[in-house]
């Protein structure tokens, strides 16, 4: 029997998230910060990589389970909790669109922060947060926002420019970053119009050298520059593909001798 490739999670496991990661520390930590985490509070942080909201949201007390696709970044999370001594923090494989191992009704707070946003099928993945969620209680979404001229969408943007078009039927993941797209889903599953609330947040990006060399990090570590860069192998197009990604880092860069880039997302508040 051949096995079968689930896309998306061979996206994320492709080359090693934890280094883009490693680079959004601390915008995780001031987001969370926000959320007003509180002792013993039941919080599910689904697509949450190795953990930059999931291990600030357990350092607030908070009983954290962080819920993602790719075994690797599950493993480094599981990894990143055991070193920081946090047993209220584990991670488990599994997927947004299909949440069957978790009860309905069981978290306090169900945050992704550009994560349940890569998932196929966004009315079904809207469906199974509302789902675990307690009545009451809050989900927190953090999604790229389409055509928005800040650095992650243009990354997307130029990435997808050098890549083949998507499948039939393909569901772009930047309409989560569309207003009327995120209220269509989450009213699908239940929730009235006047409980999803909308803010325009930023998330920065650091790094300890230049613009360039983060382009590098990219270029060998994120899963959708890598699928880029292959594609444009494939047609002659990587001088330019790495030029325009030099020319959008160093044009955004906000550091002096260091690489510190803003980057604005829509951040969704539903309450369930
Ligand atoms: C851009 S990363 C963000 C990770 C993390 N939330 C953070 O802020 O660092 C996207 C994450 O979503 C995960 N992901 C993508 N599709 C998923 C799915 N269907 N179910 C669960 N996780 C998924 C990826 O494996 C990856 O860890």
């Amino acid at each position: 029997m051949t096995a079968t490739t689930n896309p998306n999670k061979a996206l994320w496991e492709k080359g090693d998230f934890t280094e883009i990661a490693a680079t959004m520390r601390e915008s995780g930590e001031a987001l969370v910060s926000k959320l007003g985490i509180t002792e013993g509070l039941k919080v599910l942080d689904l697509g949450c990589g190795d953990g930059t909201t999931a291990v600030p949201a357990a350092q607030l007390g908070a009983d954290v389970l962080g819920v993602d696709i790719a075994s690797n970044l599950v493993s480094a999370g599981n990894e990143r909790a055991k070193e920081l001594g946090l047993t209220n923090l584990r991670f488990e494989e599994g997927d947004a669109t299909d949440l069957s191992l978790l009860d309905d009704e069981s978290f306090d707070l169900v945050i992704s922060i550009f994560g349940a946003m890569f998932a196929p099928n966004p009315f079904g993945v809207a469906k199974e947060m509302v789902r675990v969620t307690k009545p009451g209680c809050r989900i927190v979404l953090g999604n790229w926002i389409p055509n928005d001229p800040t650095l992650v969408a243009q990354i997307l943007k130029i990435s997808s420019s050098h890549t083949p078009p998507p499948p039939e039927g393909f569901i772009s993941p930047m309409t989560w970053g569309v207003e009327d797209d995120v209220i269509e889903r989450f009213t699908a599953a239940g929730v009235p119009k006047e409980r999803i609330s909308f803010a325009r947040d930023t998330y920065t990006f650091n790094y300890p050298g230049s613009p360039s060399e983060l382009v590098a990090v990219f270029r060998s570590y994120y899963g959708p520059t890598m699928n880029a860069f292959e594609a444009a192998a494939a047609n002659g197009g990587v001088d330019n593909l790495q030029a325009e990604l030099e020319t959008l880092f160093n044009e955004q860069n906000r550091g002096n001798g260091t690489t510190s880039i803003p980057a604005t997302f829509l951040r969704v508040t539903v309450q369930r």
